[in-house]
């Protein structure tokens, strides 16, 4: 029941600034402690061609667009991938190849430091990007990856010279209640700390593709579910394309250097009631509306929080639970420490792609490209 009605509950979004403008406001939002003995951005190889980079996770909804983004600007790209990659593990090794043909592709596991020393880093890297996230946001996997794999990487990139990393993180991680967020934000420290390498750390609203659960649904006639009145959260939706453009600057604008970056796409920031809304004008439809009273997420949590004291084989469901209260309630936004609370204005807008452009499109084209995969309960 959670998961079914969270998998439908869309993440939220606010104000435009774009290209370099944005990435301006989003760098002042958050500045890291600057440590002269970094490397940096400035020892960067001029030219793109001559910049070696990395990608891990390159094979995710993010990261695909991320590879082929820096192919596009003419990096000398290289990803590091499973053997048996995307969701489902359904990309073989000439599939992951062929996704990239304007990269070099590299097999192995992240899991291990080894296999990262053998099987990426038989070359130097320059830069590293990391979209690596767990799959699930079970409580396992998101200690294994999004803290330990990724801090696997970050330690052969050290040991191997690279000079800066860009981390695709989350902007839920500023109010950390799930385990995924805790081992994130434990990575985002370990990355902070680290004094020979900089680094910049992006946390982006939600996705489009977090937004899209209900517009089939909807065109076939079904109600548009959301929690309470539909305005409990908000957020400023951001593309893939636009995400990856800007986890490609980071590379060269040195004023996201060392840096939290915050980021949403264009236009106001939308609560689910307006997305609705806004689903249905394109549709030409009548709105219809099913209200949600948030206290049902409460008590189904309480329950599977229950079992899972008694099973251990309950405690990832009673983490979907909340994850799926989280994103019901909490808004996508930048949370303002000195009033506690979320404020669109403070949240940066960058790119072109708006989700009413995205709802037109998928409502005549479908869904395809936009699976949420395992994590269908918060993706
Ligand atoms: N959904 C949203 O609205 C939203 C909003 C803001 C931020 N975010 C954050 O953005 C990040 C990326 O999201 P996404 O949707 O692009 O993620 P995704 O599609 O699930 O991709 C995850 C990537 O990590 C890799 N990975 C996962 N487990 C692995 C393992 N054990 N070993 C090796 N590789 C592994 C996957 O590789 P395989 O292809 O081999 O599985 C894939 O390349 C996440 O941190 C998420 O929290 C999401």
């Amino acid at each position: 029941m959670a998961a079914a009605l969270t998998s439908r509950v869309t993440l939220r979004a606010a104000p435009v600034v774009r290209g370099a403008k944005a990435s301006k406001a989003a760098a002042t939002t958050r500045p890291t402690r600057s440590l002269a003995t970094r490397a940096a951005i400035a020892d960067l190889p001029k030219e793109n061609k001559d910049t070696k980079v990395l990608v891990v996770g390159g094979t995710g909804y993010i990261g695909k667009f991320v590879v082929r983004e820096l192919c596009a600007q003419g990096y000398d790209v290289t990803a590091f991938v499973r053997e048996k990659s995307g969701i489902g593990g359904k990309t073989d090794a000439s599939g992951a190849k062929s996704m990239f043909p304007d990269a070099s592709v590299k097999f192995g596991s992240v899991g291990s430091v080894d296999s990262i020393r053998s099987g990426a880093f038989d070359s130097d890297y320059d830069v590293v990007v990391s979209c690596l996230a767990s799959r699930t946001g079970g409580i396992k996997d998101s200690w294994d990856v999004d803290y330990q794999a990724t801090k696997n990487v970050l330690d052969v990139a050290r040991e191997k010279g690279a000079k800066h990393f860009v981390l695709l993180s989350a902007i839920c991680v500023q109010k950390p209640l799930l385990t995924f967020q805790a081992a994130k934000l434990k990575f985002e420290e370990e990355l902070q700390s680290a004094t020979d390498i900089s680094h910049s750390i992006v946390r982006p609203t939600a996705f489009f593709k977090s937004l899209a659960g209900q517009v089939e649904s909807v065109q076939k006639g079904g109600p548009y579910v959301m929690f309470g009145d539909g305005q409990l959260a908000s957020c400023k939706p951001i593309s893939e394309r636009d995400l990856a453009k800007y986890m490609a600057e980071c590379i060269r604008d040195a004023s996201l250097e060392n840096k939290v970056l915050p980021i949403g796409g264009p236009g106001k920031a939308m609560s689910a009631l307006e997305q609705g809304t806004m689903l249905f004008d394109i549709l030409g439809m009548e709105p219809k509306f099913v209200k949600v009273p948030i206290e049902v997420m409460d008590g189904v949590i309480k329950i599977l929080d229950t079992f899972a004291g008694f099973f251990a084989n309950m405690r990832d469901a009673a983490e979907f639970g909340k994850i799926g209260r989280y994103y019901a309630a909490e808004s996508m936004l930048v949370l303002d420490s000195t009033t506690g609370e979320y404020d669109a204005s403070k949240t940066p807008s960058y790119g072109t792609d708006t989700l009413e452009a995205f709802f037109k499109k998928v409502s005549v084209e479908g869904l395809a490209g936009q699976e949420l995969g395992d994590q269908a309960v918060f993706k």
